[in-house]
């Protein structure tokens, strides 16, 4: 599970009969919209020049905690059918892993049972139900005025530039840098018309996180968020703030300053990324994740067989994303708003508490 007052956990396996979403702990009373479920999923399905050619209708099926439109407090589950399925080619590549993917990992941790078609509970599909997740995130973090965007950052070595403003004010749901996107694209037909691959990076950021969020141990935001992200299939980083290049710097020169803007302490800048201690400073949350290149390449690869341990050459030919971050982006945003959304929960929990704990005593 995902998440401790507000926890969600994914079913279902690429070529079984659906995946789907399991949430527990929602408010009763939220107004939600199947449309805007069935619009956020469309982003998943990123672009035509990287997406394999799998095309699944996604139409979502309620099956329980809504009700009229509202959520109505008591475990919300949904499927998404799977339509589109091909698992012919699986039977081919059961004992010859593919390099880079989980086939190997998968095999020896469930001895031999997991479900191998299209990579089972491993496959890039059973993010939709972190989508659908994160739409009832979103949602709450909504009510208090908080927004998360998320966008490509990077393919390859070609790196799309925005502000934060432009990344908010921009309608394109997957990158707010138009030239640069028309160069990903090519860079990507490129590579899978060489029957490869490539990876990238997203950003995501959270705007208007009050300060307080977090903790200093187990409850450390960075942690908490960082732990949803590489749940995520094919994340290999995660970063908040300038990261990495924090590493580089010197403590006058990472340090954020703090000044008063409009009544409220902010930072001068936000090379921290919002997180300080493990805890929300007020500053936008700033988070970059990297994806490795797919796995699943039609270039011959070397691999094992796992029942002889000969050495074998493997030639894919199923349907696989020549990059995965367009769909990706979607479901970065989705997490941080599911995650953000648990400690808004637990944090106004307390505060409300906290104000009936003084009414008492003031009550004597
Ligand atoms: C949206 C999405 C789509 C994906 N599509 C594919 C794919 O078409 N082919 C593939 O081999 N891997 C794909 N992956 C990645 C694999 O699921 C992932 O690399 C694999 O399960 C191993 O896990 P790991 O990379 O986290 O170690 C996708 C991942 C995501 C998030």
């Amino acid at each position: 599970m995902i998440g401790k007052i507000l926890r969600f956990s994914i079913f279902g396996e690429s070529h079984g009969v659906a995946v789907g979403t399991l949430i527990e702990g929602l408010p009763p009373g939220i107004e939600v919209s199947e449309d805007e479920m069935k619009e956020l999923l469309r982003r998943r399905w990123g672009l035509p020049e990287s997406s394999s050619t799998r095309r699944e209708v996604d139409e979502p099926q309620i099956i329980s905690g809504i009700f009229k439109g509202h959520t109505t407090g008591a475990p919300l589950a949904i499927v998404l059918e799977n339509r589109d399925v091909d698992s012919s080619y699986y039977e081919e590549i059961r004992y010859t892993p593919r390099p880079g993917h989980s086939d190997y990992t998968s095999y020896v941790k469930y001895f031999g049972f997991n479900d191998y078609r299209g990579s089972g509970f491993f496959s890039g599909r059973l993010t939709a139900g972190m989508v659908l997740a994160g739409y009832f995130g979103r949602k709450i973090l909504e009510m208090e005025g908080i927004a998360v965007k998320a966008a490509i950052r990077s393919v390859g070595n070609i790196v799309a530039k925005f502000s934060e403003d432009e990344l908010f004010s921009s309608k394109d749901p997957i990158c707010p840098d138009v030239e640069a996107m028309e160069k990903i694209k090519e860079k990507i037909a490129e590579v899978r018309s060489d029957g490869d691959s490539i990876g990238g990076i997203v950003e995501c950021v959270a705007r208007n996180v009050p300060a307080g969020l977090g903790g200093p141990f187990d409850d450390d935001l960075e942690g908490e968020l960082a732990r949803a992200f590489f749940a995520i299939p094919a994340v290999k980083g995660v970063e908040f703030g300038m990261g990495f290049q924090l590493a580089r710097m010197r403590g006058s020169e990472a340090n954020d300053e703090f000044g008063v803007k409009n009544g409220k302490i902010v930072t001068e800048s936000n090379n921290m990324g919002g997180v300080l201690g493990g805890i929300s400073n007020g500053m936008s949350i700033v988070t970059r994740i990297a994806f490795k290149p797919t796995p699943s390449i039609y270039k011959p690869q070397k691999t094992v067989d796992l029942r002889s341990l000969e050495t074998k050459e493997i030639k894919l030919h199923g349907r696989f994303d020549a990059c995965i971050v367009p769909k990706a982006v979607v479901v970065v945003e989705s997490m941080m708003s599911f995650v953000l959304a648990d400690h808004l929960l637990r944090r106004y929990s307390k505060l409300h508490f906290m104000d009936k704990f003084k009414k008492d005593k003031e009550m004597g």
